[in-house]
């Protein structure tokens, strides 16, 4: 029995897996740009050009043409005066925990955040404490019997889709004698937010995000990555100069790490030129987000609030939903029954995530395939 599954054609609303070509609705495509023909050419124009990678260090001549265009890019969709971008998401919490731990003599962290987030916790070396899941009470009554605290959470649940209650956070916060609070976007970025900026940006915070190490009170950090709704590849972190010339410095990855490979970041300039130009799409993905949530609703399932790319529902019990699962994919649909994963219920879920080139007859369409099945 294999242990993973094949991907034998890239991401998108239909997929081959296993030899199969299913209607899919896994993974992180979210803005549809994974296969976007205009990203792929980027991608291959730009490898002729400057070969695999620099083979180097960003510190020494790794930034070649298309790495700088990534953070260009980047800072323009984030409306900031710069952006470092680097290897992977996966590391963006260990970058900036390495920026940001400085005085903090405790590190509190979501009790269901991802794997990234709870390694980079202990990455810094500081006492790690845990706070109920979205828990902003919880959190508060944490952080208040303690000194400086630093506070990681993703921003969006990687497979929950839920978002961080972050205002409510901000004000328990408020009440300690100073925190740093930092959140993992990867799942909001480019779907969050009047331009896409994510969730900081959808709770009217954004103004005050990355912006440096000397705000008095509740200083606000987001790291996340390019791989998932922006259509590139690697970890990206946005904000002023100041603050990300502290990203840069503060652990090794700069002077340690190969700088992003070509392709991925020729790919990622590209997908972030075209989220920037066409608005419509990150429209486009809402309104398919809704239309499935109401579409399971009326099956009488609690489809949670919001209007994130991925969302989860648990359905009766494990076996019940692996049948489910299976009764789809013989019905040529692959949606995926999660059995394990950071924050999710010992029974697992069966995770959505729906992209921006779903069209709507697809979304219907397994709708209409789940509803014969449950
Ligand atoms: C919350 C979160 N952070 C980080 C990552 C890793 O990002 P990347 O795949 O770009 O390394 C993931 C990937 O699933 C994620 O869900």
């Amino acid at each position: 029995m294999p242990v993973f599954s094949l991907m034998q054609s890239p991401p998108g609303p239909e997929a081959i897996i296993d030899g199969v070509r299913y209607l899919y609705f896994g993974g992180t495509s979210y803005l549809g740009l994974a296969a976007h023909p205009v990203v792929i050419e980027a991608a291959c124009t730009a490898l002729r050009q400057f070969g695999i990678h620099t083979a180097t260090s960003r510190a020494r001549f790794g930034t070649n043409p298309p790495v700088l265009e990534v953070e260009q890019r980047a800072a323009q969709f984030f409306g900031t005066e710069e952006a470092f971008y680097f290897g992977s998401g996966y590391s963006a919490n260990h970058v900036m925990v390495a920026a940001l731990a400085g005085e903090s003599g405790l590190v509190l962290v979501d009790e269901a955040a991802h794997y990234c987030v709870r390694e980079a916790a202990r990455l810094t070396g500081r006492p790690v404490l845990t706070f109920h899941h979205r828990d902003a009470s919880d959190l508060c009554r944490q952080a208040s019997r303690q000194g400086r605290v630093l506070v990681l959470a993703d921003a969006v649940g990687p497979t929950s889709g839920l978002v961080a209650p972050v205002q409510e956070y901000v004000q328990a916060l408020a009440r300690c004698e100073q925190a740093t609070l930092l959140l993992d976007d990867a799942h909001g970025f480019g779907v969050l937010g009047e331009q896409g900026r994510g969730l900081f940006e959808e709770a009217g915070l954004w103004p005050r995000v990355n912006t440096g190490l000397t705000e008095e009170g509740v200083s606000l950090h987001v790291c996340g990555t390019l791989a998932k709704a922006l259509g590139g590849f690697g970890g990206i972190i946005p904000g002023t100069h100041e603050f990300i010339a502290r990203a840069r410095t503060s652990s090794n990855y700069f002077d340690g790490a190969s700088a992003p490979a070509t392709a991925e970041a020729a790919a990622s300039a590209k997908a972030l030129e075209i989220v920037i130009r066409e608005p419509a799409l990150r429209h486009q993905l809402r309104e398919n987000s809704l239309r499935l949530r109401a579409g399971l609703r009326e099956l009488g399932l609690a489809v949670p609030v919001g209007a994130t790319a991925n969302f989860a529902l648990v359905i009766k019990d494990a076996g019940n939903m692996r049948r489910i699962h299976e009764g789809l994919k013989a019905r040529g649909i692959m949606l995926p029954y999660v059995s394990a994963y950071a924050g999710i219920p010992p029974e697992g879920v069966m995770r959505f995530a729906v992209f921006a080139n779903h069209s709507t007859a697809q979304i219907d369409h397994l709708v209409a395939q789940l509803g014969s099945l449950l």
